[in-house]
């Protein structure tokens, strides 16, 4: 993924939020490094990691910031949302608790963020369609109220991760 050895035209900030398990870390591993874990440790403080992307024959710098869904582990957040371009607010399509939860987690990214911060809504562990607890529809219906982009996703089978970051990305760019 890139050669660490071009120049970089920009670098873009996109933060990772949503509740604990929700799969914010799956999603990076499969992004940067195209890896996937079933056992996954609950974050603490802050991680990140970066892909280097062509956008118009310019090299960006995707600097993908991941922090704790769990409140005692999570970092300070002025912090980790300063100078951010892009936010992901991720939550799992089985448990209905992290989709209710989604508009706290919007209201600390309006509050914290630049205004004008791209915004993705991602319903994540599409491959668990059977155990699905909310209807793609209701998600779609408040990610457009909202001005959001929408995408499902699966970081298990890579479904959407890629088209999720280059959506972003590209709306950055
Ligand atoms: P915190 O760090 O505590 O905020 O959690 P997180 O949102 O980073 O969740 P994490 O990525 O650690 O994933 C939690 C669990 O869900 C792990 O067991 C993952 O393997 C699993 N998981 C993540 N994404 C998917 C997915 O797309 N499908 C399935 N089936 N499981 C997933
Ligand atoms: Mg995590």
């Amino acid at each position: 993924y890139g050669d660490p050895s071009q120049k970089i035209d920009y670098v873009f900030k996109v933060v990772l939020i949503g509740d604990s398990a929700v799969g914010k870390s799956q999603i990076l591993a499969r992004y940067a490094r195209d890896e996937f874990s079933l056992d996954s440790k609950a974050t603490i403080g802050v991680e990140f990691q970066t892909r280097t992307l062509v956008i118009d024959h310019k090299s960006v710098k995707a600097q993908i910031w991941d922090t704790a869904g769990q409140e005692r582990y999570r970092a300070v957040t002025s912090a980790y949302y300063r100078g951010a371009v892009g936010a992901m607010l991720v939550y799992d399509i089985t448990r209905r608790q992290t989709f209710d939860h989604i508009p706290r987690w919007l209201e600390e990214l309006r509050a914290h963020a630049d205004k004008n911060i791209v915004i993705i809504l991602i319903g994540n562990k599409s491959d668990l369609e059977d155990q699905r607890a909310i209807p793609t529809e209701d998600a779609k219906e408040f990610a457009e109220k909202e001005g959001l982009f929408f995408l499902a996703t699966s970081a298990f089978n890579a479904t959407n991760v890629e088209s999720a970051f280059s959506t972003v990305l590209n709306e950055i760019f």
